[in-house]
């Protein structure tokens, strides 16, 4: 049986859905409005090749109440609108429960943004009907709910229509979710009014004239918005001489107006919950004394993370070649990685790479700074880098970020392409889309979202990578396995004395599979959320304690050691708890005993690391989203931790390793 998740608004208590399958088949779901979650769902059959009607519905949603428990509201489904003809609202509005009349438009469902939680679309005039549509923020649900009549007439003419009305449109509002918007829509113009201007002065005075009762009910529910829909407001002169009036009308409430020129009912209500919800668009959207545009666009993004097939800088290898695509190329280079491949990429560079100049940086946090930024965009323009040519960085994590730092103001943005030559920069730096630079004693205090043109990969710069950096990505590595991807954990588990002995050229297949895994599920983590719109972040996890323990230890702390660090204070959290199981603790100890990781250091206090929470607090919108793992590969965010937790999950920790290193 199909079911899609309905969620009642919260005042609800318990709502009976019930929903036309088929001709005849009709299934109900009991659901709590709290959770929403479906606890029970069965068909009814209207009779062989009978349609239900509403009055059967009626008491089939009566008897049932009587055998579940009482329910607060019973919402009917229709398919399509021809076959909810029969399910005019007017013939249940005498029944005792608030019913509603829902249209299930997936088409409109699927298109409202996550953060507009709740919308009424009062679609007038198209027909004769007001529809409502309503999202619970979070849940997975939009109902389209349909009433019969204009809101003028259920608010004056039918009174009892008006209870009906203004009881549901109080179920919507009284349920508020947290940080919830709402708009109201409104849907003038239907074509015929539009093939004949004549009637363009009726329709707008109708559109006022039942925008002004529609306004004290918005008021009282307060919303945010009211989104106007009609074909007039393709005149610029219309829509604002519209706009003005409804703010004149509006009076003190000062409603904001959003018009949209479509008038086709479905599409036309659709475009106005997208309005709101910031579809691409000029908009039209102030107040008289507060006129305002609004301006939204939509951005694919898409860059490829590649791998080599030989070695990046064999001349018969293409990889790196392609990517550059033929253009003007700058590259800032490593130091360490210049000695090593330096005479490499001079003879790659004079075979397949247009190079207009190359500068050579030292690749530490003290020089991953502002100024270094400044120095590398002084000289690309030197060099004469033009707006279509290519950034390169050659490097770590460093070397990515102050690279990608310059590439994302240069010229207001040129091409940047990353060929990262650590652990960390193949599966972390490399993968996303930020770079930053340390400032006021910062941690990458700035920094900026810069997708990149592309990324190549090739692992055997890892022979040459130090042994303690090898360490570092092994942190990066197990921080994205324990809480994303049990496979990669046991993979690193069993393999782990021979990856960083070999710098992770063996074991070769498993050694290449743990770089993928740890890209991809990187990138999956990436890709919904790749503007961090949502701060509740897995791949956070690491990454509460570990820039104050960076700075605190004046660097001495590499990055993933530190992350290393933080993993471990914030897993033992976990246990103490007792929301993870010690033994993941162990498992993670030995893998850092493996990779010779730091499991414990004298800054792992209250001391130092209370001001890391509130610092944290700032970063992720004013909550912790503490991240642990609760067992290998998932995880748990947690809000309030109190500073001597951490003291007792440091005292927690230093206890775990010697029984460790013993084994
Ligand atoms: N922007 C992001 O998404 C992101 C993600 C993770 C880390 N970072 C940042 O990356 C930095 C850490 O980067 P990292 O760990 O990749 O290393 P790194 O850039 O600090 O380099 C580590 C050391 O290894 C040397 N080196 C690099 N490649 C080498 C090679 N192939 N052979 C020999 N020596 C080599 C470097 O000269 C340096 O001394 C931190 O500043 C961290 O904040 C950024
Ligand atoms: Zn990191």
């Amino acid at each position: 049986m199909k079911h899609r998740a309905h969620a009642p608004p919260a005042s609800c208590g318990r709502t009976l859905i019930i929903e036309r399958q088929s001709l005849g088949v009709w299934t109900a779901t009991i659901v709590e409005a709290r959770d929403a979650a479906q606890i029970e769902c069965f068909t009814l059959d209207g009779g062989p090749g009978r349609e239900a009607t509403v009055d059967d519905l009626c008491s089939i949603a009566e008897s049932l109440a009587a055998d579940l428990g009482p329910v607060d509201s019973v919402i009917f489904l229709a398919e399509d609108t021809g076959s909810s003809k029969g399910f005019e609202p007017r013939l249940v509005a005498g029944y005792p429960l608030p019913v509603w009349v829902v249209h299930p438009s997936s088409a409109i469902a699927s298109s409202v943004p996550p953060q507009h939680a709740r919308f009424v679309i009062l679609d007038f005039r198209g027909g004769g009907s007001a529809s409502l549509l309503k999202r619970g923020a979070g849940a997975v649900i939009d109902d389209l709910i349909e009433c019969d009549g204009d809101l003028r007439s259920l608010l004056s003419r039918r009174p009892h229509r008006q209870v009906v009305h203004t009881d549901l449109l109080a179920d919507l509002i009284s349920a508020p979710a947290p940080g919830a918007s709402a708009a109201v829509a409104v849907s003038a113009a239907s074509a015929h009014d539009t093939a004949n201007p004549m009637r363009a002065e009726n329709v707008f005075a109708h559109l006022l004239h039942d925008l002004e009762p529609m306004l004290g009910v918005l008021q009282s529910f307060g919303y945010d918005a009211v989104v106007c829909v009609s074909t007039l407001f393709s005149s610029p002169s219309v829509a604002v001489a519209f706009a003005n009036e409804a703010s004149r009308l509006s009076g003190d409430r000062r409603v904001p107006f959003i018009l949209s020129t479509r008038a086709d009912r479905y599409s036309g209500a659709l475009r106005c919950v997208s309005a709101v919800g910031r579809s691409p668009g000029v908009w039209f959207a102030g107040t008289i004394d507060r006129p305002a545009f609004s301006l939204v666009t939509e951005r694919n993004i898409a860059y490829d993370v590649r791998h080599v097939s030989r070695h990046i800088f064999d001349l018969d290898d293409p990889t790196l070649a392609s990517q550059l695509d033929g253009r003007q190329t700058f590259i800032v280079v490593d130091r360490a990685v210049n000695e090593q491949y330096g005479r490499a990429l001079k003879s790659y560079a004079e075979r397949h790479i247009d190079l207009v100049g190359e500068l050579i940086i030292d690749a530490t946090e003290a020089e991953k700074s502002w100024p270094l930024v400044e120095r590398i965009c002084a000289e690309a323009l030197r060099c004469g880098l033009g707006r279509e040519g290519i950034m390169m960085a050659l490097g770590g994590g460093i070397t990515l970020d102050v690279t990608g730092m310059a590439a994302s103001i240069f010229r207001r943005g040129i091409r940047y392409v990353r060929v990262p030559t650590t652990l960390v920069g193949l599966i972390d730096a490399g993968v996303g889309i930020k770079q930053g630079v340390n400032f006021a004693s910062k941690k990458n205090l700035l920094g900026s979202f810069y997708p990149p043109f592309g990324c190549v990969n090739d692992p055997l710069f890892l022979k040459t990578l130090p042994r303690r950096h090898i360490a570092c990505g092994v942190a990066e590595m197990i921080k994205i396995a324990l809480v994303c991807d049990r496979r990669l954990f046991e993979i690193l588990e069993a393999n782990i004395n021979q990856f960083v002995d070999s710098h992770f050229q063996k074991p070769a297949l498993a050694a290449d599979e743990s770089i993928l895994r740890a890209q991809l599920s990187m990138l999956q983590q990436l890709q919904p959320n790749l503007y961090e719109h949502d701060l509740r972040r897995w791949v956070d996890f690491g990454h509460t304690f570990s820039p104050t323990l960076e700075l605190s230890s004046r660097h001495e702390l590499a990055h993933g050691e530190a992350v290393a660090l933080d993993m471990a204070l914030a897993t033992a959290l976990a246990v103490q708890r007792h929301v993870c199981h010690i033994s993941v603790v162990q498992r993670m100890i030995r893998l850092y005993h493996a990779a010779q990781l730091p499991v414990i250091h004298a800054l792992c206090s209250s001391d130092v690391l209370a001001t890391s929470l509130d610092e944290t607090r700032l970063h992720r919108g004013g909550n912790l989203n503490l991240v642990v793992p609760t067992e290998v590969g998932a995880g748990a965010f947690l809000q309030d931790v109190e500073p001597s937790e951490i003291d007792a999950a440091a005292r927690f920790v230093a206890g775990v390793e010697p029984a460790l290193a013993d084994a």
